[in-house]
């Protein structure tokens, strides 16, 4: 069992719900990261004998000597974590996502690291004509984030790395409380929309499909990988997530607004925006190899954002600090010149340019005016199968 894991990206949003889980374990960890949001994600565990925290760039690892000796794990998070924050500054991306991430794998198999689990996603599998995918399907990933994923999981496999296992975890998207909290994930941001404006927008036609799994299942996934077999492990790609939370985009808002029913929650389609990017996935591989299953509940996660939204546990929503490429804009204009923002918040993955402000501002004056009028019902039969889906 590897006890001595180097977690790079350990202060953001899994790594912070990770690492605890790791220390609970009684792994040795050393936290390696660039503290983008800070080091209070790690505040509630900082003081811990058994953690050590190293500031520093990973794009810069040759100014780090002998961090990665003694280490029995690397499990690497640290990147530019979603599209519109890879978008922001391409050349960067390529160096943060990409180079890095194989050098990385080259220093740490060289310092003699028996393990190496790459955190990739599921949107490697983007825009596919598959109705399911599992980890043979093509890659048609989409956007450049997806793409460097891919093209990472393809480098560190055709590494020469002798003594080391790889290994790449495709994500589902990731909801559930952190503490470095995002409200730029998909089911994150529709409950803080739902609780702050009583109403969730639905933005690419809705009928995309996408997999969903829970900050803390995700995390539970890792440990699992550290204590596998290497044979079941070595070279080997694992979706992470589960089959009962795929979900259409549309069909999601429902379920969100279903559990949160106190509320009355509108839900919108957003017309007129370009997200080709659909994937239903296979998550059998994980369970029957490793042994995973993810065990949190949508609904009872839901509820628990909202609550920790509503009695103010997670502070004023709006704060840059909860949205990658808000906080990252930030800090580029902060160290020079400005930084271009894509104009909404809305969606982790979606459109974000003027076309779709108008259409959100046009969406929110039709909803006060319906709200007024008390017009807005759901249909029935809508909200029936969403309940189904949701079990
Ligand atoms: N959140 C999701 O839904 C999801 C889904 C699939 C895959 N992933 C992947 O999982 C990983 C973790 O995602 P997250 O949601 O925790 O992201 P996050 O943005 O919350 O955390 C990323 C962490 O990496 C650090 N970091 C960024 N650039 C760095 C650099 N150059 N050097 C050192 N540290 C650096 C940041 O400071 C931050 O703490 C990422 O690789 C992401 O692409 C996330």
């Amino acid at each position: 069992m590897s006890k001595r894991v180097l977690v790079t990206g350990g202060a953001g949003y899994l790594g912070s719900v990770l690492v605890p889980q790791l220390l609970d374990e009684g792994y040795e960890v050393t936290v390696f990261d660039r503290l983008l949001f800070g080091r209070e994600p790690l505040a509630a565990v900082i003081d811990h004998p058994r953690l050590k925290l190293i500031e520093g760039d990973i794009t810069k690892l040759a100014s780090h000597n002998g961090f990665l000796e003694g280490m029995d794990a690397v499990i690497h998070l640290a990147a530019f974590s979603n599209d519109p924050s890879c978008d922001l500054k391409p050349e960067l991306t390529q160096r943060v996502n990409f180079e890095a991430t194989t050098e990385l794998a080259r220093r740490a198999a060289r310092a003699g690291v028996r393990r190496f689990i790459y955190a990739s996603s599921c949107s490697v599998y983007g825009s596919n004509p598959s109705p399911v995918v599992d980890e043979q399907s093509e890659l048609h990933p989409v956007s450049l984030y997806a793409k460097k994923k891919a093209e990472a999981e393809a480098a560190l496999f055709a590494l020469p790395a002798p003594g080391m296992s790889i290994t790449a975890f495709r994500m589902a998207t990731l909801y559930g409380i952190s503490p470095r909290m995002r409200f730029d994930l998909a089911i994150n941001l529709m409950v803080m929309n739902a609780v702050t404006r009583r109403a969730i927008y639905v933005l690419g036609g809705g009928h995309q499909w996408r997999p969903f799994v829970h900050v803390a299942d995700a995390a539970q996934a890792y440990i699992t990988a550290l204590e596998a077999p290497t044979k079941d492990i070595d070279r080997e790609t694992f979706n992470v997530g589960s089959d009962n939370t795929n979900y259409q985009i549309g069909d999601l808002a429902w379920v969100v607004r279903d559990a949160l029913p106190n509320l009355d929650v509108t839900v919108t389609t957003v017309p007129d925006n370009d997200d080709k990017r659909s994937y239903r996935v296979d998550f059998s591989k994980i369970q029957e190899k490793l042994g995973f299953t993810a065990r949190c509940d949508l609904q009872d996660s839901i509820v628990e954002i909202a609550r920790a939204i509503q009695n103010g546990r997670l502070g004023d929503c709006s704060d840059t600090k909860f949205y990658t490429v808000k906080r990252m804009a930030d800090r580029s204009r902060r160290g020079r010149g400005s930084a271009r923002l894509p104009a909404l918040g809305l969606d982790d993955h979606g459109p974000q340019d003027q076309a779709l402000r108008a259409d959100v501002g046009r969406v929110r004056r039709r909803q006060a005016r319906d709200r007024r009028q008390q017009l807005h019902r759901r249909p029935a039969h809508r909200a029936r199968r969403c309940r189904h889906q949701a079990r």
